[in-house]
């Protein structure tokens, strides 16, 4: 059975033990999927990551849910797209990798990413796609935890892009393939 799976929908609405927020280095919330979390968290949330003093880019902070049906919010800033040149990419991965080594650190068994750096940050999603994927499976297959990490991609044609690649390098056979047809959240 995949451990890995993409959904398109609201990341906010997630069921999973923890989601990741793409945040920005303040922790102090923003638009995209940073402000849509801290609106669907509360106040609380804003209150806790004031206290967190910031995060580097490519690091991650973990948070309470509060108001979220998640119980933690994984804070990781991810880089501003500036040509890929200037190590975006690595700094990428660094962002899921984080988040996984915290979630499992912390006992946390499923875990929702959004496709971080790809809004605001300008991180061209058929450039960030094949980084992303590699940085979680390759973590999936050296842990046991989480057991289960799915990307949610706001819009179907995000989540087409993840599959597409996840299908030509991960789907070792036809029946491993990814549904062309994602599940919502
Ligand atoms: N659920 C899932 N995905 C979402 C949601 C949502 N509710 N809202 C937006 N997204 C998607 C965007 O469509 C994009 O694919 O999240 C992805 C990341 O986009 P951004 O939220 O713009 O994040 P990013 O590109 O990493 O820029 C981060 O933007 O919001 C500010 O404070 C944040 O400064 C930081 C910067």
């Amino acid at each position: 059975m995949n451990r890995f799976s993409i959904l398109v929908g609201d990341i906010t609405r997630s069921r999973a033990q923890a989601i990741a927020n793409a945040a920005n280095t303040t922790l102090l919330g923003g638009s995209g999927v940073d402000g849509a979390i801290h609106a669907a968290a509360g106040p609380e949330l804003l209150a806790e990551c004031r206290t967190l003093g910031g995060c580097e880019t490519g690091q991650a902070r973990l948070t309470r849910g509060y108001r979220l049906p998640a119980r933690y919010v994984l804070h990781t800033p991810g880089p501003i797209w500036r040509g890929g040149q200037e190590g975006e990419a690595a700094l990428l991965a660094s962002c899921y990798r984080s988040c996984l080594t915290l979630a499992e650190s912390r006992g946390i068994e499923s875990l929702d990413f959004p496709s971080i750096s790809t809004g605001v940050y300008g991180y061209p999603l058929t450039q960030a796609a094949p980084v992303a994927l590699k940085a979680i499976m390759d973590f999936l297959r050296d842990h046991a935890l989480p057991r289960q990490v799915r990307l949610v991609c706001h819009t179907r044609e995000t989540a087409a892009v993840y599959r597409q690649v996840w299908n030509m390098w991960y789907a070792g056979t036809k029946e491993e393939r990814l549904p062309e047809e994602p599940e919502t959240i």
